[in-house]
């Protein structure tokens, strides 16, 4: 299995371009089945979720071809409506095939994912909506069987019991091939429902109000092909950017929309942090801040505009070198600490209280064999790499993998010292 080899404490310093959204590429992806015409999608990060997403896809029969950062997805002849368990429980996000399956064949097959590691993520509201609109679902070993008894999924209004990003995804995409008008509440409003809301208008959808809590759509006969350019990560910016503060750097990163990580460069700022930006870049200058140490900063994750749980450890990481003491509260997934007993073991001083971490900052960590276990957590623990004094080594980075476009060049493009041992 590969590990990550970091020489810490080294300050970040330069300029990367930030790669297309995983979070937008998945959705996007999925929506190719609503449509007999083909997807062009542009900006797609080389990640093993894309590759593991095209590959269930073709599994059911849509031509899949990728060439760098092109991929072009094609559903015209769909065999099967089928994703296994061996696929989905690679990657819980799968379950994004279902809505559309559901919306364009009537039928679907899904197996439903597991349990994770950073909570036990359940799927209900995908189900609950999709009865709502007219589909018959039932959980049969271990599958999400649907079926659309009328042929056609009808218009509904649809309140999920909590916010869900995928479950807006969903049934947003179910929607669009429903006879009428679906009214969506409590919709999750990240840039990547929007992004996915945009693409899904290109191919001839009807859809207001994405990128906010109420989401209308009208359903249309069919849809057409459309080409579309995937959001930028801001996760992935999120990333660099604690990065470059933990280290006490100063970098810019390019084609990025500033404007989706407000949340994050507000608290950046707090911490000391100099920020500039324009319309697609972000500079964090860090160099020379006054006392040297960054100022430990508390959060509090929430749901989009709110802090992203997925920068939650990313940030953790920034604070535990912080001067003071600071309470990073999670709210979205009841198991996302998995990182903490091993940043613990590069020096770090926290204590889990429930669902807040109480983090002491101290002036420094030192270097150490770590584990990854889930996908963010693994980018705190490259981030306390990069500031801890000596060698870190980081195992099992295939969960970096998975979300993570060419991580350790760009880290080495900003001067860090970072190699992937095979
Ligand atoms: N939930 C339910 N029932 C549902 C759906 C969600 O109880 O039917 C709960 C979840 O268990 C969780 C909360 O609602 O406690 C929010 O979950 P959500 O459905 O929003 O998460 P998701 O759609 O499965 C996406 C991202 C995650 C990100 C979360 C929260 C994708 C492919 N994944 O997951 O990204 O953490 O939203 O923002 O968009 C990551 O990239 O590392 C990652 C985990």
């Amino acid at each position: 299995m590969d590990k990550l080899r970091i020489l810490g404490e080294r300050p970040l310093h330069g300029s990367i371009a930030a790669s297309g959204a995983k979070n937008a590429a998945l959705p996007l992806m999925a929506a190719s089945l609503l449509s007999a015409q083909p997807i062009e999608l542009d900006n797609a990060p080389q990640l093993m979720d894309v590759r593991t997403l095209g590959a269930i896809l073709e599994g059911m029969g849509v031509d899949v071809a990728r060439q760098g950062s092109r991929v072009r997805l094609h559903a015209a002849h769909v065999r099967e409506r089928f994703a296994p368990y061996e696929r989905v429980k690679t990657m819980r996000a799968s379950v994004l095939v279902l809505g559309p399956l559901v919306a364009r064949f009537g039928e679907a097959r899904v197996s439903l994912p597991g349990g994770c590691a950073i909570g036990a993520r359940p799927v209900d509201q995908h189900i609950k909506g999709l009865r709502q609109l007219g589909a018959q679902v039932d959980v049969e070993h271990g599958y999400i069987v649907a079926t659309v008894p009328s042929g056609r999924l009808k218009g509904a209004r649809i309140s999920t019991d909590m916010i869900t990003v995928t479950g807006t995804e969903n049934l947003m995409m179910a929607a669009c091939l429903a006879d009428g008008e679906t009214v969506i509440e409590n919709a999750a409003q990240e840039p990547e429902v929007a992004d996915l809301a945009a693409m899904l208008v290109k191919m001839g959808a009807h859809i207001d109000g994405a990128g906010t809590s109420r989401i209308r759509i009208q359903g249309v006969e069919a849809l057409g092909g459309a080409a579309h350019r995937i959001v930028p990560d801001r996760i992935e910016v999120g990333t660099f950017l604690c990065a470059a503060l933990a280290t006490r750097g100063d970098i810019t990163v390019q084609a990025c929309v500033p404007t989706h990580l407000d949340a994050l460069l507000d608290k950046l700022r707090e911490a000391g942090a100099d920020i500039a930006g324009g319309a697609d870049w972000i500079r964090v200058k860090a160099d020379a801040m006054p006392g040297a140490r960054a100022r430990a900063v508390s959060v509090r994750t929430s749901e989009y505009p709110g802090f992203a749980t997925d920068m939650q450890a990313q940030f953790m990481a920034v604070n535990c070198l912080a001067d003071g003491a600071a309470h990073v509260t999670e709210t979205i997934f009841e198991n996302r600490f998995m990182h903490v007993q091993e940043l613990v073991r590069l020096g770090a001083r926290i204590a889990i209280e429930g669902n807040t971490c109480v983090v002491q900052g101290v002036p420094r960590l030192s270097g150490a064999t770590v584990m990854a276990t889930d996908l963010r957590a693994s980018a705190g623990l490259v981030i306390a790499g990069l500031a801890a004094e000596g060698e870190t080594i980081i195992e099992r980075i295939y969960h970096l993998d998975r979300g993570y476009d060419a991580m350790e060049h760009k880290l080495g493009r900003l001067g860090a010292s970072i190699e992937r041992l095979r």
